[in-house]
């Protein structure tokens, strides 16, 4: 199989990559605009595989995007190119509307054009995977619920928003047109390689540079965690033996409080890397310590950087995914435990320096100051 891959030099889709790469004889064409999110650097494992190409392209170009179809010959799509981080959305949601929505419209009639004018049984083969997200589903207020496939939508954010329509699209694409799709809701990923706008990430090397770590309100949303290699897997397994027309949700079964996540980051920290003296100018400015005291009187914990800040506007409080279908019709359970992921993953970002050094561009630096100076530490 020769698979499109769109926003293959994002987070999960770097990880869908290099599991096709690794672990199948299939081929992968990456589709990627590389907005600031996008990093050929979280591929250099896998790109000079002869079953890899890469195509610099943003999915609302319609004309390049039917040339990569005539050239490529694509047996399936996995469209995971988006604007993915809430927070950008609420500050300026216009580029989700673009990409989330324009782009999966333009994505999906380039694929209706290709996909008409193939033969029969390359037609019939033929998929395209939709790859969404559980908060098009809003947040579950009964603490017991859990989301399942048949849930309503009702999206808070922008973000969510624009992800809710475009599964819209391509649930109504399938049904005028019979293009022969799937579509997965997935709960939070974390794992290597995850920009470190988001929170796993955000934590880590915060703490590191013993700065700040931002906790929005009181921390007690919940999320539903899933290691980033576990939902490749899943991926994969569903555009290879899914049911055309299906929906799959996919989730870790780990539900833990922001508070804890932030709490287990530390701990993990403080055995890791425990915090040694001298520290750094950013570290003296938190704690208004003297050089001098601070070099006898070290902190104890990264805890002690936890600050609560400001909360996101309409916060959705708690996300849980129930997976039973996708276990049960696929056969597809996570590997990772919380426990396991979370330290690999700290472990991860320990090991790879040059990586994080690397994508902490001038411009990610911008968004941090935009983001966290108008929260204003008070919760
Ligand atoms: P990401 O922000 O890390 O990566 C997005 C990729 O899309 C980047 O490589 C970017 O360059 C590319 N892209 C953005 N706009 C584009 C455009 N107009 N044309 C072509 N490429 C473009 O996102 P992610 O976290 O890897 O998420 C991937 C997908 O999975 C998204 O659709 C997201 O909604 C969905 N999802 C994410 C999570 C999560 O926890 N991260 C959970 C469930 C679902
Ligand atoms: O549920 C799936 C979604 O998970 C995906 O669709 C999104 O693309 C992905 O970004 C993620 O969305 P979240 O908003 O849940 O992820 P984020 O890492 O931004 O935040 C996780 C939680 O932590 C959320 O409740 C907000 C909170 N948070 C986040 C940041 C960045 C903080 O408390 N402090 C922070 O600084």
């Amino acid at each position: 199989m020769k698979i499109l891959v769109t926003g293959g030099a994002g987070f999960i889709g770097s990880a869908v990559i290099r599991h096709i790469i690794d672990s199948t004889a299939d081929s992968v064409v990456n589709l990627d605009k590389l907005t600031y999110a996008g990093n050929l650097e979280s591929l250099l494992d896998v790109s000079d595989s002869e079953r890899y190409a890469f195509e610099q392209v943003d999915i609302c170009d319609s004309m390049a995007l039917q040339r990569v179809f005539q050239e490529h010959q694509p047996d399936a799509v996995m469209h995971l190119a988006a604007e993915s981080h809430v927070d950008r959305s609420i500050d300026g949601p216009a580029t989700f509307i673009e990409t989330n929505i324009v782009g999966t419209y333009t994505l999906l009639e380039a694929t209706r054009q290709y996909w008409q004018g193939l033969e029969t049984a390359r037609k019939a083969a033929f998929r395209f995977h939709h790859i969404s997200t559980d908060e098009v589903y809003g947040d579950l207020e009964d603490p017991e619920a859990l989301f399942t496939e048949t849930t309503p939508y009702a999206p808070s954010s922008p973000y969510s928003a624009s992800k809710a329509s475009s599964d819209h699209l391509v649930r109504a694409w399938s049904r005028t047109y019979g293009l022969p799709m799937l579509i997965t809701n997935c709960s939070n990923n974390y794992g290597p390689y995850h920009f470190p706008e988001k929170l796993i990430p955000l934590i880590i090397l915060n703490a590191l540079e013993g700065k700040p770590l931002p906790v929005y309100g009181k921390g007690n949303q919940v999320r539903d965690w899933l290691y980033v290699e576990d939902h490749a897997r899943a991926l994969y397994k569903v555009v290879t033996e899914g049911v055309v027309g299906e929906t799959y949700n996919i989730g870790g079964h780990n539900e833990k409080q922001n508070i804890e996540v932030v709490h287990a980051l530390c701990e993990l920290l403080d055995e890791l890397r425990p915090m040694q003296t001298p520290v750094g100018a950013s570290l003296l400015a938190i704690n208004d310590l003297a050089d001098a005291q601070i070099k006898h009187q070290p902190m104890r914990s990264y805890k002690e950087l936890i600050t609560h800040v400001q909360d996101r506007p309409g916060h959705d409080l708690r996300y849980a995914i129930d997976a039973s279908k996708i276990q049960r019709e696929l056969n597809w359970t996570p590997v990772e435990t919380f426990e396991s992921g979370i330290r690999k993953t700290v472990e991860w970002y320990l090991g790879h320096a040059d990586w994080v050094e690397r994508v902490k561009s001038g411009a990610y630096q911008l968004w941090l100051d935009k983001n966290y100076a108008r929260r204003n530490d008070k919760p």
